[in-house]
């Protein structure tokens, strides 16, 4: 049994936004669930290097190609650090065991007849780097995502015999229910299928950025055959003489059906390359497709669309030194329904903070820890007899074993935000627990024994708690876990840590009541780094001069031009 997990590779032509932080971090946190869960683990990232858009944006800024992309690494490893995005490779497409291997793939193509010469002349944008037919353009043939004229491009490029793989797509649509998901994305994907697929234009002769068809240096590879290698050119597939493919074995599915789990988190802007053809590549070259391509949605901010090629966008490191990167990773897990469209607003981070985190989880322990068990019990964990407690009691105990079972299926069905609904439904049952048990009373009271078993079973229930939250928060998890008395989590291979039995905590142990998990911010404070962060937001910039359509939400824009990509796209 392994899992593996990739985000995109993202374009270098501008630094990490909180719309590529979001697919890091869900990525990161299915990696952290399954780590924990004992189960042999990868998470890949990287960084997509080559195609004229960073050809051209290396020659404006006056500097060779290489070294460009070379500049812009760093502040995606800085990103992804600051942001506990703990990945066990980082490919880059100008690696040579990259390129060696994307070379490697177009020649098992090449020897089953995939591959052909031909003439291709076509309107291509080259924002997109992709093929446009006239009637997916917006008048004065502009571009619907990038707002600018397309170019027309006539070249003698090779081809992939796209064609040829539609019936065999479907059929493997058919036997893999859920290749893709949401079931609403891969309905899409099915019946763009359908409609009858074209081949795709898989090398470009215009411009060098790239990496060198096999025989023919003339030419370089299309961007996107070369991108999608990244996801297993990482573990070293396609084999290479004399080089080892170990992890490709350990990692990638090597038929259908074997206990390979390979999912690639994608935005639903790129879906159609991962769903239809990457697949047919490998298919093509004789190996199996990726177990699962899960197509989240599109993050605004304020309503409005964020995009490196728009400039619109909002860094993550301002956030994460305002609120730390656990409650940057909460919010944007627990506020965007995975799948779904979300909008980024700093008042509802902040809004969540305060409730959620700070009146939620942190005072529930700080009520119990700090007020009652330091003060009453010398900060040690009550030894209880479990047998004796009471029916109230038992439901909270009942309901973490519970819970902890919804939140273990959803983030196996990846679906980070459902996990935390059923996580934060137990935090809110631990505070009517507390509220109606009313350990301050029993203490008043001098009820020592029943105040045990009070404070035992909140106790026992924010060790759930801080297990079940590892995945999302890692470091504060880790800290709840210290407060009471436990090592931070190192997951191990063969170990599950899921909590899945209550009566694990020992009685006895020291607590060590820390800081409050989540300070409040005072008003003025918060208003000044409101204040501080908002401006991050850049304008879009100016209309394209072509009529745009009139009051079209920024959504929806996106959503078409999504489905009007074209096959040569
Ligand atoms: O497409 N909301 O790279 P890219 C949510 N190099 N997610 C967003 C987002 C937003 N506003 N903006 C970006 C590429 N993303 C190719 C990928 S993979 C073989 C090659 C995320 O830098 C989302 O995951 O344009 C989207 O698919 C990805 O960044 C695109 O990153
Ligand atoms: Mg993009």
């Amino acid at each position: 049994m392994s899992f593996y997990v990739t985000t995109p590779i993202y374009y270098v032509n501008d630094k990490p936004h909180i719309g590529t932080a979001y697919s890091t971090i869900v990525t990161d946190v299915l990696a952290r669930y399954h780590r924990m869960r004992g189960e042999p683990t990868r998470m890949l990232t990287g960084v997509d290097e080559h195609g004229i858009k960073l050809e051209r944006r290396a020659q404006t800024l006056g500097q060779t190609p290489q070294s460009y992309v070379d500049s812009m690494v760093p502040p995606f490893k800085d990103a992804w650090k600051q942001l506990d995005c703990a990945y066990d490779d980082f490919i880059r497409t100008t690696d040579p065991r990259h390129k060696e291997r994307a070379r490697e793939l177009w020649r098992m193509c090449r020897d089953k007849g995939d591959i052909y010469e031909d003439e291709y002349q076509g309107l291509y944008c080259v924002g997109c780097e992709a093929y446009y037919t006239e009637k997916d353009l917006l008048e004065g043939k502009i571009c619907p995502i990038h707002k600018t004229p397309v170019e027309i491009l006539n070249e003698r490029t090779y081809f992939f015999r796209l064609s040829a793989y539609g019936e065999k797509l479907l059929a493997f649509y058919e036997k893999n229910p859920r290749f893709v998901q949401p079931e609403g994305r891969f309905n899409e994907v099915k019946s763009f299928v359908r409609e009858g697929l074209r081949d795709l234009s898989l090398s470009r002769g215009t411009f060098k950025w790239g990496i060198e068809v096999p025989d023919n240096p003339e030419h370089v590879i299309y961007v996107w055959f070369d991108a999608l290698t990244n996801y297993i050119s990482a573990l070293g597939g396609p084999k290479i003489d004399g080089e080892s493919d170990e992890l490709f074995q350990q990692f990638w599915p090597q038929s259908r059906g074997d206990d390979h789990t390979a999912v690639h988190i994608v935005g639903k802007d790129i879906l159609r390359f991962h769903a239809v053809y990457w697949p047919a590549f490998l298919m093509s070259a004789g190996l199996e497709p990726p177990s699962q391509v899960w197509a989240h949605g599109w993050l605004t901010v304020d309503g409005q669309k964020m995009s490196k090629s728009l400039g619109n966008f909002i860094a993550p490191a301002p956030l994460v030194e305002a609120v730390g990167s656990d409650v940057l990773r909460y919010y944007l897990l627990r506020d965007i329904a995975f799948g779904q469209d979300g909008d980024f607003s700093h008042e509802n981070l902040f809004a969540r903070y305060h409730g959620e985190l700070g009146n939620g989880l942190g005072n529930l322990l700080n009520r119990i820890l700090a007020s009652i068990v330091r003060k009453t019990l010398e900060g040690r964990v009550p030894t209880i007899d479990r047998s004796e407690l009471l029916a109230i009691d038992r439901g909270l105990l009942d309901k973490a074993m519970g819970n902890a079972a919804i939140a273990a299926k959803q983030f196996d069905d990846i679906n980070p935000n459902r996990a935390l609904d059923a996580i934060w439904d137990l935090v809110n049952a631990a505070n009517k627990y507390v509220d109606s048990t009313e350990p301050w009373k029993l203490v008043k009271n001098g009820q020592t024994s029943r105040l045990a078993q009070v404070v035992y079973t909140a106790l026992e229930t924010l060790r759930y708690l801080g297990l079940m939250l590892w995945p999302v928060m890692p470091n504060k998890a880790s800290e709840l876990l210290q407060q009471l008395g436990f090592d931070a989590l190192s997951p191990e291979e063969g170990v599950d840590l899921w909590p899945n039995e209550w009566g694990r905590l020992p009685g006895g142990i020291e607590t060590r009541p820390g800081k409050p998990l989540f300070p409040r911010f005072e008003p003025d404070q918060q208003a000044a780094l409101l204040e501080k962060l908002k401006p991050a937001v850049v304008a879009a910039p100016a209309p394209a001069p072509a009529p745009a359509p009139k009051a079209a939400p920024p959504r929806e824009l996106a959503a078409k031009a999504d489905t009007n990509i074209d096959a040569f796209g």
